[in-house]
């Protein structure tokens, strides 16, 4: 299940800036991104098309959670724009979920988020009104999405050994907030380097600056994909 490149995190505002810094990377290195809220909604899917034109893989991070019809209609759009891997809130039940599989094919990997790691355990306790951990939250989120028949979840790489444990062993785990030995952390707060998220088990690593802001991004790239598929 282990996807051996790790997901480059293209946070860019244009069109651009995403030409420029592809334009980095010889033909034949072909990448998996994840393209994101505000690149999508400031170019539109004309972005997937033209990085699916280069031979490259997308995780298109939308998050979606809506009522089950509109997300299965939505999934199928998506489908037809050739994502490789796409998401939804698990919060938005296992119905929707269902939903989103149906409308998306069994083609493309579909995956969910659990609780966003900008929730604070005591946040969600007082606004959501959920009386539990957050990992135990976390992991009841994990098991609704494998009941789903969804392919797995975005955590965070310390939360992955208890996700499998109560999932199966190839319940998908991608894991953000990774940082190389030595970089700069940034607004991350528990991070993990590429060689431990391996060790632990993660199944996509997903890393932004660390490569988008290096000061050479295809050795920052290499260096890193050596350290997580070594
Ligand atoms: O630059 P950096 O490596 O921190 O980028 C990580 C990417 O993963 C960003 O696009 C960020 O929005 C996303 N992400 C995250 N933490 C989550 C979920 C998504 O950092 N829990």
């Amino acid at each position: 299940m282990r996807e051996t490149r790790p997901v480059i995190a293209l946070d860019f505002p244009t069109f651009e800036d995403v030409k420029t810094f592809l334009a980095l990377f010889p033909e034949e290195e072909k990448l998996y991104v994840k393209i994101g809220m505000e690149l999508y909604y400031a170019v539109g899917p004309e972005i997937v098309r033209y990085v699916k034109s280069l031979g490259h893989s997308v995780f298109l991070d939308l998050k979606l959670h809506d009522i089950p019809n509109t997300v299965k209609s939505a999934m199928a759009v998506l489908a037809n724009l050739g994502v490789d891997m796409t998401n939804v809130h698990a919060a938005g039940g296992v119905e929707m979920m269902k939903a989103a599989r149906e409308g998306l094919g069994q083609g493309p990997k579909l995956i969910a988020v659990t609780q966003l790691t900008s929730t604070s355990e005591e946040q969600m306790q007082d606004y959501q009104n959920i009386q539990t951990s957050l990992a135990q939250s976390v992991v009841h989120y994990a098991q609704k999405t494998a009941e789903a028949g969804l392919d797995g979840v975005v955590c965070s790489a310390h939360e992955v050994k208890a996700i499998k444990e109560a999932t199966r062993k190839n319940f998908i785990c991608l894991t953000p907030g990774i940082r190389p030995a030595g970089s700069a952390i940034g607004d991350q707060k528990r991070v993990m380097t590429p060689a431990d998220a391996q060790a632990i088990g993660s199944d996509y690593i997903v890393v932004g600056r660390p490569i988008t802001q290096a000061e050479d991004p295809l050795v920052a790239y290499k260096a890193i994909k050596e350290e997580w598929s070594g």
